[in-house]
């Protein structure tokens, strides 16, 4: 990380934390430069960046100042009770209505699973799939169906090797989406009716894997913050036959939390003691907010417990369906699940990707995407305390693009997501991300899309209903 980076995050740890309120003056440069003993310079980079970020705005002749929206208005949510029973899980109808209401473009994307595709470097893609498909050995067709196309396994390697972790090419098995690699992980480890230990709340789609392979869920509590309750995981490995873990340590899908890395480092091993399997879904990876990537469990797996999947579809290409999985000592027996039932994501996807990866620019678009997904972050927080009752609370997550909140406890959010679709805007409503349909008074909003008017006035009118409660 450069110094004006740290600097950078130093500055936006003590926004966030409200020791520089909304409105305050940051200290100027002279000053700064003086009491941090950095260079001028460094100061000006810091400025810019988190300008950039959304976090301060220069105003002529005076300096900068911590933006209106910068801090945290609303309180954090508290992590859901503990429930001692197993679940047979049954939400898919619940879900797929829900999916349903997000196909009219021109409803308000508020309950959308992914940013704005304004924001990915399309055309620059299409020349890499071009380019890549122009090239290609016809023999690659043939070979590039196994374990997936090798510049692609050799690049998506590289990026580990950059965030810390050691990973022999072989590890790395391609996949059509993270979805396909999740689906093969839980099919590997588990039969109809084991026990599996998943996030509450957890990503819908979890829910839905569970029940087509009639798998029972354990559900584990995840505090908004710092992720799941590793005591409740704990006694839970200790009095039951828990096949599996299927956890998200970095911006959990729907509340954003991200485990520290001593608290990683403690459920490794724990499931290490185990010998339980950890499905790490960490399809958000690469949307974190500070300088430093996050480092996933998978980075102290000594044992190949951790089966760790990836994805480009939320951070460069959606719907070219191309993920991964690094498998540890099950990724054998993927590759052999996968040739047993899609055999190979699209052959040209994975060499366009492979290509734009070498070639494209990734990381300039991956700090582009953050630092604007960090700004419509603070326009949705600042707007839901604008519009939103005050004891709502909400997460603040640092980084992806969803927000969770949760409303006052007379709010039914199924009912709050009709209502709302009436009007012209999508939710994401709390019972869809629980095995046992809890979080009635919550739901999910996307912040991933460029914050506008109609953003705004669809924020206020969701105020409205939800106050009519
Ligand atoms: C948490 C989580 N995991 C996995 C996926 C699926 O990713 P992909 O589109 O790569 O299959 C999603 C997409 O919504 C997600 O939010």
């Amino acid at each position: 990380m450069k110094r004006y980076e740290k600097f950078a995050d130093e500055i936006a740890g003590l926004i966030r934390s409200g020791v520089l309120a909304p409105g305050e003056k940051v200290p100027s440069v002279r000053h700064a430069s003086r009491t941090y003993r950095v260079s001028p310079s460094t100061v000006f980079q810091a400025y810019y960046l988190l300008e950039d970020r959304g976090l301060i705005v220069a105003r002529a002749r005076s300096g900068y100042f911590v933006r209106e929206h910068a801090q945290r208005p609303l309180h954090e949510p508290e992590t859901a009770r503990s429930q001692a029973q197993t679940t047979e899980v049954d939400v898919s109808e619940l879900v797929f209505s829900v999916l349903d209401s997000l196909k009219d473009p021109d409803t308000v994307p508020f309950g959308s699973a992914f940013p704005s595709p304004a924001l990915f470097p399309l055309p620059r893609l299409a020349r890499s799939m071009a380019q890549s498909v122009r090239d290609m050995s016809p023999q690659a067709v043939i070979t590039d169906m196994t374990a997936g196309n090798p510049n692609l396994r050799r690049q998506i390697a590289l990026r580990y090797m950059i965030s810390g972790v050691q990973l022999p090419m072989e590890e790395l098995v391609i996949s059509n989406g993270a979805l396909e690699a999740l689906n093969l992980c839980l099919q590997c480890v588990t039969a109809p009716g084991d026990l599996v230990a998943i996030e509450a709340p957890a990503f819908y789609a979890t829910l839905q894997v569970l029940e087509r392979l009639k798998l029972k869920a354990v559900e584990i509590p995840v505090h908004p913050r710092d992720g799941i309750d590793l005591e409740v995981l704990a006694s839970r490995l200790a009095e039951l036959p828990i096949k599996a873990c299927w956890f998200m340590s970095s911006l959990q899908n729907p509340l954003g939390a991200s485990m520290s890395e001593a608290k990683k480092q403690a459920l490794y091993r724990l499931l290490k003691q185990h010998q339980v399997p950890l499905i790490e879904d960490d399809v958000y990876a690469e949307l974190y907010f500070g300088t430093q990537p996050p480092k996933p469990v998978k980075s102290f797996d000594d044992d190949g417990l951790v089966m760790h999947c990836g994805s480009f579809s939320k951070c460069l290409a959606p719907g070219y369906r191309v993920g991964w999985v690094a498998g540890g000592r099950y990724a054998e027996a993927i590759q052999r699940l996968k040739l047993m039932t899609t055999i190979s994501p699209s052959v040209p996807a994975q060499a366009a990707l492979a290509d734009y990866l070498q070639h494209g620019g990734y990381d300039r678009h991956l700090r582009k995407l953050r630092h604007a997904l960090e700004a419509q972050q603070g326009s949705m927080l600042a707007s839901a305390a604008r519009h939103f009752p005050s004891s709502t609370r909400v997460t603040h997550p640092a980084g992806g693009y969803f927000l969770w909140f949760e409303f006052p406890a007379t709010v039914d959010s199924l009912r709050l997501f009709r209502l709302a679709l009436a009007q012209g805007i999508s939710l994401a409503p709390g019972p869809i991300f629980s095995a046992t349909r809890r979080f009635e008074n919550c739901a999910r909003l996307n912040y991933g899309h460029p914050w506008t008017a109609q953003s705004e006035q669809a924020m206020a009118l969701l105020g409205r209903l939800i106050a009519s409660f």
